[in-house]
């Protein structure tokens, strides 16, 4: 974990938070190269799980919103950690993730009776403070889907089964924090709601979305290998889940939640309907039937998805270190070298091949130091492939193309090097 920490932000890929202020703990900023991976977790994900599949319709609901939503929702009532705080040096945590609950863990000191403490970010609407509205940042992204249910029905024509998918931030004011990404204050997630009749068989959906999940851990290149399915048992689930996974990865420092798959009955929008008192009811033509609809929901943590990525990339090998991530999610698909940097001729050919390649694909321009030193640099942040034009080049219009795993090499034409990456990278 350490040397991707140190990595991270050596390369521009993960900053800590407000760092020039003496940082906020367990705060983060993605850097150049962070910003990229992380889109490019995010557009598989959207492609894979919304628009390429007829049943899904996507959503980007607001961050900020209406307390009752959280008060229907159950998040104010029992989104809430035990949490006690060290005597002695004010450290606080949650006790019940303690070893020894007695004393504290960094000074041995005393801590204070244990209380209640929300996971809520609270904010107020309004020019003075104390008087505003009492809005809430939102602790899940699905909470957006259940409240907008009836206006993508009437306004998209689904009929069950279908689902809502959404990305965006998400906020919890976390008291066990750490593990660099692993949790923090604000993260991102990506969720599905897929709502379903509540005769159908939820468990073959269940299982055909938990092996439809493991594609796209295929898709970005995280091995099955790594992961592991924990079924959750009836003492441990939310009482209105009849079934939940947590799909667990090996993490550098342990395996943990990765990503999760519940069933969540029809709790979220008969709450809803409730507290609303507005009707979220589904009608089926067919057997001209009125219900609430059931819930499949899918969950992802996009930070944690970057995490199991650098972690399963990262490798040391013959003196270098190489990130060996899939070419679909790296940051930079190829990196473009003239031979010499002092070689006017070389630098405007490679100037000339990189402004073509960077219309279809996201790709680098270095001409400081050697050649070697430009593998290493581009091996270290993932790049798959190196391009060098050279004196032959220019003469017979090819180029030098580097493979970062094998570190092999081959001539490939100026003119099929489009061609060559569309394959490459699909
Ligand atoms: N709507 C269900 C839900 O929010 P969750 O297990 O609490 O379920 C879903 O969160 C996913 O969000 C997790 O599997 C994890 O990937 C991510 N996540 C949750 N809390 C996080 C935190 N504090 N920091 C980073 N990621 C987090």
């Amino acid at each position: 974990m350490d040397k991707i920490v140190s990595l991270c932000k050596r390369r521009g890929f993960i900053f800590p938070g407000s760092e020039i202020y003496g940082g906020l703990a367990n705060t983060y900023d993605y850097g150049p190269l962070g910003v990229e991976l992380k889109n490019n977790i995010k557009n598989l994900w959207w492609k894979y799980f919304v628009q390429t599949r007829d049943d899904m319709v996507g959503l980007d609901g607001g961050i900020i919103s209406n307390a009752k939503i959280w008060e229907a929702s159950g998040h104010i009532k029992n989104f809430k950690d035990p949490l006690v705080e060290c005597k002695k040096c004010h450290h606080r945590f949650r006790p019940d993730k303690l070893i020894d609950p007695s004393k504290c863990p960094d000074c041995g000191g005393e801590f204070t009776e244990s209380k209640m403490f929300s996971g809520l970010f609270k904010t107020t609407i309004g020019p003075v403070e104390e008087e505003g509205e009492i809005a809430y940042l939102r602790p899940e992204t699905a909470q957006n889907m259940f409240v907008n249910f009836k206006n993508i029905l009437d306004s998209s024509g689904k009929k069950l089964p279908f689902g809502i998918g959404q990305m965006g931030k998400a906020f919890r004011n976390e008291i066990t924090t750490g593990n660099f990404i692993f949790r923090t204050l604000e993260f991102e997630q990506m969720e599905i709601e897929y709502f379903i009749a509540p005769q159908s068989d939820w468990n073959k959906i269940f299982e055909s979305w938990l092996e439809y999940i493991y594609g796209y851990a295929d898709l970005i290149g995280l091995a099955r290998d790594n992961f592991f399915n924990h079924e959750i048992p009836d003492e441990e689930r939310a009482f209105y889940s009849k079934r939940t996974i947590d799909i667990e990865y090996k993490f550098p420092f342990g395996q943990d939640e990765l990503w999760a798959i519940a069933y969540r009955t029809d709790y979220d929008l008969s709450a809803h309907q409730k507290a609303s008192s507005r009707n979220l009811e589904y009608f089926d033509e067919e057997t001209k039937k009125r219900f609430i609809p059931h819930v499949i929901e899918p969950t992802f943590g996009v930070d944690r998805t970057l995490l199991a990525l650098l972690s399963e990339s990262y490798s040391e090998e013959e003196g270098r270190v190489v990130l060996k991530l899939n070419p679909k999610v790296a940051p930079y698909k190829a990196a473009i070298f003239p031979l010499l940097a002092n070689k006017p001729q070389l630098v405007e050919s490679a100037r000339k091949i990189y402004e073509d390649l960077r219309k279809e694909f996201n790709v680098a321009f270095d001409d400081r130091g050697n050649i070697g030193k430009r593998y290493f640099s581009q091996d270290e942040i993932g790049t798959p492939f190196c391009i060098t034009i050279d004196f032959d080049s220019l003469e017979k219009s090819d180029v030098t193309v580097r493979d970062r795993d094998t570190m092999k090499q081959e001539r490939i034409k100026i003119e099929d090097l489009k061609s060559y990456f569309e394959k490459k990278l699909n």
